[in-house]
């Protein structure tokens, strides 16, 4: 049997450079060597205020977007979280479970509760754990996510750890309890117009990201617009030069090349040469993707098709995982 992976993503607006570099990019080479299970959190996406009308249309663009990206549905399975109550299910068995202050202590719930002023619900503080309960029913080996991540699944581990304790014994763990996996590369995507703030759909200001649906003329706009600095020359990992660090990743990745090769090429570039070069790249590397994208969202009953098998698959692995737990926490099945 290979090994498992499991990942998601919130079907909120558009994806942006940062889920494709962080995340999607990864499955792609991953699912060569593991059985990947890669879903729609949907119900992720409902713990801040959300329009009714465009999440199922979401839902949707999110799958072709991960198929165009190059996510085989023969060989991964590709499935929408709300259509397994499994994942709700858990989620429920794990709040009783998990100390409230584990919750108080999430960055993401610190920085977006702030946000959300007098109108936080009890859904976003429980994020974490309907995230954990994600990942534990397909006990994957590991789960590849971006740097923002990381401590929402140090939490994951916790609660399998303390499941195991209270209701398992230490040869006999009811959970198994995964690794995260953090590619250093592209794991912290940074805004265009601060390069010491991640890029994020949550940003108000579009300026900020380049969506993976942007056309040609609008990624070289951004690019062109992006923040830069006056000194001369272009490097990485200058802490005093956060943007030029950004942009020169983003150069790396969509080009394909090693980061030596990337320094010594633009060394002395000025970013009036610069820019030109990413904006070319970053067109080039999204082209594919977005005439795919089209194609598969012309073809509607092809997806419903895939999410539909997908749920059959990933039912098969998550409904013995909650009668397991269920049984171990003593409930009459
Ligand atoms: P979401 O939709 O916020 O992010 C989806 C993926 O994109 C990565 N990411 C980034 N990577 C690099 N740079 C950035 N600027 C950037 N922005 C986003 C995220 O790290 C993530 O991998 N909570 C998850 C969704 C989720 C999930 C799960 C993931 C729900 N259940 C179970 C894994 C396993 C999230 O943040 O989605």
């Amino acid at each position: 049997m290979p090994s498992r992976i499991l990942s998601g993503i919130q079907p909120t607006g558009n994806l942006h450079l940062g889920n494709y570099l962080g995340a999607i990019r990864n499955w792609v080479t991953l699912q060569e060597e593991y059985d990947c299970f890669l879903f729609m959190a949907d119900l992720h996406a409902v713990t801040v205020p959300h329009d009714p009308a465009a999440l199922a249309e979401n839902t949707l663009k999110v799958a072709a977007t991960y198929i165009a990206c190059g996510i085989d549905p023969a060989r991964s399975t590709i499935f929408v979280q709300s259509q397994l109550p499994e994942h709700s299910e858990l989620a429920w068995l794990f709040n009783c479970i998990t100390p409230l202050n584990w919750l108080e202590r999430m960055i993401q719930f610190k920085e977006k509760s702030v946000k959300q002023g007098e109108n936080v619900s009890i859904g976003l503080m429980d994020y974490p754990v309907l995230q954990a309960a994600d990942i534990l029913l397909y006990e994957p080996d590991k789960v590849p996510v971006g740097e923002d991540q990381k401590q929402h699944l140090e939490l994951t581990r916790d609660i399998a750890a303390r499941l195991n304790f209270q209701f398992g014994s230490e040869d006999k763990p009811v959970l198994k309890v995964p690794e995260p996996l953090i590619r250093k590369a592209g794991a912290r995507v940074m805004s265009l117009t601060d390069g010491t703030k991640k890029m994020s759909k949550s940003d108000p200001s579009d300026q900020s990201r380049i969506d993976l649906t942007d056309p040609p003329a609008v990624i070289t706009k951004k690019i062109k617009r992006a923040k830069t600095d006056p000194a001369r020359g272009l490097e990485f990992d200058n802490p005093e030069r956060p943007e030029c660090n950004n942009l020169l990743s983003l150069y790396q990745l969509l080009s394909d090349q090693t980061q030596a090769a990337v320094a010594a090429e633009c060394e002395a570039m000025g970013w009036g040469q610069f820019k030109p070069l990413l904006a070319e790249t970053t067109v080039a590397a999204l082209q594919p993707i977005q005439t795919k994208y089209d194609e598969l969202m012309s073809d509607r009953a092809y997806l419903q098709q895939i999410l539909v098998e997908g749920k059959e698959k990933a039912q098969a692995i998550a409904a013995p995982t909650l009668a397991k737990v269920k049984t171990a926490m003593g409930f009459a099945q």
